[in-house]
C-alpha cells in the first residue's frame, strides 16, 4: 500500500517541483542528446553495431526512473538533436528519390542511432506510472510489435526509441561492466540505502567516457548552518513520509568520491524550501 501511496503522490504531487526544475533538465538532457545523437563516427565507436548496415544503438540506463518524469524529456531533447542533424530537412527530397518504399522516417532517422532507454525502479507501482509515461512519450515499448508507442512514426517524426522497465535496485545493477552510453539519476540518491555503492554501480555499467545525467537536493553548504540543522532535524520525519528520502546527504562530495568528472553545479532551487539546494550536470565516466 505504501507502495503505490508513495508512487501516486510521486505522480500527481510533483507538479511544481517539474516546473522549477525546467531549465535546468532542458539544457542538461539537450546536451545528453547531442551526445548520443552524435555520428557514429564522429563517436568514440563504442556504440553497439546494430548489425550488418544497420544504425549502431545507444543504450540509457535511467535508475529510480519512478513514474517517468523525464521521458517527455528525452522525446523533446531527440527530437530537437535529431533536427540539429539537417536529416529532417533532406527527408522530403530522400523519401522521393528512393521511391513510395521508402518511409519519410527512414529516411529522417539515416546514419542516427537507434535508443534504447532502460528504466529501473525497485517500485512496481512507479513501474506501472513509468510506462505510461514512455508511451505518452512517443517510445515504443520493448515487446510491442510496430512503432511508436502512439502509433506514430516514433520520436521527432522518425527516431525510434525503445523503452524497457524492469525491477531492481542501484545498489545491485543486473548489467554487465559498460553496458550503457549513459545514465541518468534524477533525485534518486537521497533515498537509496549507499549512494556511495550506487554511483560505483552507475561507473561500473557505464562505458569508459559515458555520460551521467545527475540531478539530487543535497545538504545546504556548511556555510549555511541553519539551513543545515533544519534539514537533518526533518530528515527522520521525512524519511518515513518519501520513501526514505534523506535531506542531508553530500551527494556533491559522494560523486566526486566516486570519480565521475565534468561540472557539477551547484544551485538552490527557487520556492523548494529545505529541498531547495541542488547539484546537477551531465558527469563523464
Ligand atoms: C523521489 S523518487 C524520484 C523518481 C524520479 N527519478 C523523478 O525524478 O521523479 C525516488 C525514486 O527512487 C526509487 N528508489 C528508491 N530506492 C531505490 C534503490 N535502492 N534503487 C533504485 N531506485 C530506488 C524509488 O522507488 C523512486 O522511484
Amino acid at each position: 500500500m505504501y507502495d503505490s501511496y508513495f508512487a501516486t503522490a510521486m505522480r500527481y504531487g510533483m507538479d511544481d517541483y517539474e516546473a522549477a526544475i525546467r531549465p535546468v533538465k532542458r539544457q542538461l538532457f539537450a546536451e545528453l542528446a547531442s551526445y548520443l545523437t552524435r555520428p557514429a563516427s564522429a563517436g568514440s565507436g563504442s556504440g553497439t553495431d546494430g548489425g550488418s548496415g544497420s544504425p549502431p544503438i545507444r543504450r540509457v540506463l535511467e535508475v529510480g526512473v519512478g513514474t517517468g518524469p523525464n521521458y517527455a524529456w528525452y522525446s523533446e531533447a531527440l527530437s530537437a538533436a535529431v533536427a540539429g542533424t539537417g536529416a529532417g530537412t533532406a527527408t522530403a527530397a530522400t523519401a522521393e528519390v528512393a521511391g513510395p518504399t521508402t518511409t519519410a522516417a527512414a529516411a529522417a532517422t539515416a546514419g542516427l542511432p537507434r535508443l534504447q532507454v532502460v528504466g529501473l525502479d525497485p517500485s512496481p507501482a512507479m513501474l506501472r506510472f513509468a510506462e505510461e509515461s514512455a508511451r505518452a512519450a512517443g517510445m515504443r515499448l520493448a515487446g510491442d510489435a510496430g512503432g511508436g508507442g502512439d502509433g506514430g512514426d516514433g520520436i521527432g517524426g522518425g527516431l525510434d526509441v525503445e523503452a524497457s522497465l524492469i525491477e531492481g535496485s542501484a545498489e545491485a545493477l543486473p548489467f554487465a561492466d559498460g553496458e550503457f552510453d549513459a545514465a541518468v539519476v534524477t533525485l534518486v540518491l537521497c533515498s537509496v540505502p549507499s549512494p556511495a555503492v550506487a554511483l560505483a554501480e552507475l561507473r561500473r555499467v557505464v562505458r569508459p567516457a559515458g555520460r551521467l545525467l545527475l540531478i539530487e537536493h543535497v545538504a545546504a553548504p556548511p556555510a549555511r548552518p541553519l539551513l543545515r540543522l533544519a534539514q537533518s532535524a526533518l530528515t527522520p520525519l521525512q524519511r518515513l513520509m518519501a520513501d526514505g528520502c534523506c535531506l542531508n546527504r553530500d551527494t556533491g562530495a559522494a560523486v566526486r568520491a566516486a570519480g565521475w568528472g565534468g561540472v557539477l553545479r551547484e544551485f538552490d532551487l527557487e520556492g523548494m524550501s529545505i529541498l531547495a539546494p541542488h547539484v546537477a550536470g551531465l558527469l563523464v565516466r
